[in-house]
């Protein structure tokens, strides 16, 4: 029978490392079907991602060259780790005496109920890239292997998600309009350690842009973003047309309430409503375990939070950090439009927020007055124009009861009118910072 090259990651951060894996190695080396032709050096890695504390992981990849199944491989590496003491089912992120991961078979791409090959999460691990490099392996053609599905079709969509959901796999969905940067990243980092499927949508939604905005101007480069979503771990991309999503007979939209009054809601009438409709479209459409969105747009989450309560969607909603530019601003695929001098001056919102959350740490609990402060940084910069500034309670943003202002987020917009384009930025932060800002 014809054998395949294999490549397998070693590791283990429990007992005595060393003799776990080469024993591992000696008993693999003696399975039928299977010879061990060369192993990587080992090397010493810390834990990738949030787990229990524990000691350090020793990390190598073992070329293999096999007759069996990747299946039957498969089968072969699970029986290992149980031999080697490793509690099955085995809790993410739990320290273990042995893993073994089928990290290629061969140039095959794999997307079975147990296994997807080449590994998702290579990329993403020096533990993993530097021996397979060391072995000889072409990260660039693997990298070919490894690039997301990109799905168009709805009905192709829904197939790929009822095999994934036959396959007992959890399914993360991250909604985008693409131009992607680092803050959508970290929405699909976040689902890939979490999830072991990853689902990016790419949808500039035209029921969400009142018709002086900018829906025909809006970044569109799907070829970049499919890049961006490969680096950050999605294994496919849902990129629809206006036609797919909505055919010409469309006409369901979902209502919204409380949420989605005041601040962006009272700036641009009907946003929330096309929000809502798009989201509980792709929701439906790919039926996702948990949904990830950025608190970048707070208000949004707390509109798509009760949406999900309220129609009784199955799924957890994880709100996620915002992510900045090293002077502040708040990525946004919209901070293209900023001209030179109106992205210097954007700097401001994240300095006017940071001035409330610092007089609260100093205990100012008057409302006023940190509003006040808030708007005197911004009116320090005469290139914005500022459209609200708010302080809400976490999470639903609803108002605060008189003469509270613990647990609140203060929530700014302001326009850059100045540059061939308007551009109008929002951003927000509680003021008191979150585990992850400390
Ligand atoms: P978009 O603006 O592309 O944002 C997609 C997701 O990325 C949102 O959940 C948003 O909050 C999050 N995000 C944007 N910038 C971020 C940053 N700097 N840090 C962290 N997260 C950030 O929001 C939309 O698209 C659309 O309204 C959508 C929900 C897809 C519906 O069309």
């Amino acid at each position: 029978m014809r054998e395949i090259t294999v490549h397998l990651g070693l590791g283990s951060n429990q007992g005595d490392r060393q003799t776990i894996l080469r024993g591992a190695l000696e008993r693999l080396g003696a399975v039928p079907g299977v010879r061990v032709v060369r192993v990587s050096t080992l090397r010493e890695s810390e834990l990738v991602g949030q787990g229990p504390p524990q000691g350090a992981f020793l990390n190598g990849v073992a070329e293999l060259c096999t007759s069996l199944s990747a299946a039957a491989l498969l089968d072969v590496c699970k029986a290992l780790e149980v031999a080697a003491g490793r509690r099955v089912p085995a809790p993410r992120n739990h320290p273990r005496p042995l893993d073994l991961d089928i990290l290629t078979y061969g140039t095959q791409r794999i997307d079975s109920r147990q296994l997807v090959v080449p590994h998702p999460r290579w990329r993403e691990r020096a533990f993993v890239t530097e021996p397979l490099q060391e072995l000889g392996v072409d990260l660039d053609l693997l990298a070919t292997l490894t690039a997301p599905v990109v799905i168009d079709d709805p009905a192709a969509l829904a197939a790929r998600t009822a095999a994934w959901l036959e396959g007992g796999c959890v399914i993360g969905l991250v909604p985008t309009m693409g131009a992607l940067h680092a803050g959508h990243q970290s929405l699909v980092q976040r689902a890939r350690q979490e999830c072991d499927r990853v689902l990016l949508t790419v949808f500039v939604n035209p029921l969400q842009f009142g018709p002086n905005e900018d829906f025909a101007a809006y970044p569109r480069d799907l070829a970049r973003d499919v890049e961006l979503a490969q680096q950050a771990g999605a294994d496919a991309v849902f990129a629809p047309s206006v036609g797919q999503m909505y055919d010409a007979s469309f006409a369901s939209h979902v209502g919204v309430g409380a949420e989605a009054e005041g601040m962006e809601g009272a700036v641009r009438p009907g946003h929330f409503g096309g929000v809502a409709t798009v989201v509980a479209r792709l929701l439906a459409m790919s039926r996702p375990h948990v949904a990830y969105f950025g608190e970048k747009d707070a208000q949004q989450l707390a509109v798509i939070r009760r949406m999900v309560r309220d129609l009784g969607f199955p799924l957890r909603l994880v709100g996620c950090p915002i992510v900045r530019e090293a002077d502040g601003l708040a990525m946004s695929s919209r901070n293209v439009y900023l001209g030179p001098e109106d992205r210097v001056a954007s700097t401001v919102l994240h300095r006017a927020l940071l001035s409330a959350r610092h007089a609260f740490a100093r205990g100012e609990r008057d409302r006023d007055a940190l509003l006040a402060r808030v708007r005197t940084v911004l009116a320090s910069e005469p290139r914005a124009a500022v459209d609200y500034v708010e302080l809400r309670r976490e999470g639903d943003l609803a108002l605060l009861p008189a003469g509270e202002v613990a647990g609140g987020r203060v929530l700014v917009a302001a326009r850059f009118t100045a540059g061939a384009r308007p551009v109008r930025l929002i951003d927000n932060m509680s003021l008191l910072p979150g585990p992850e800002e400390l």
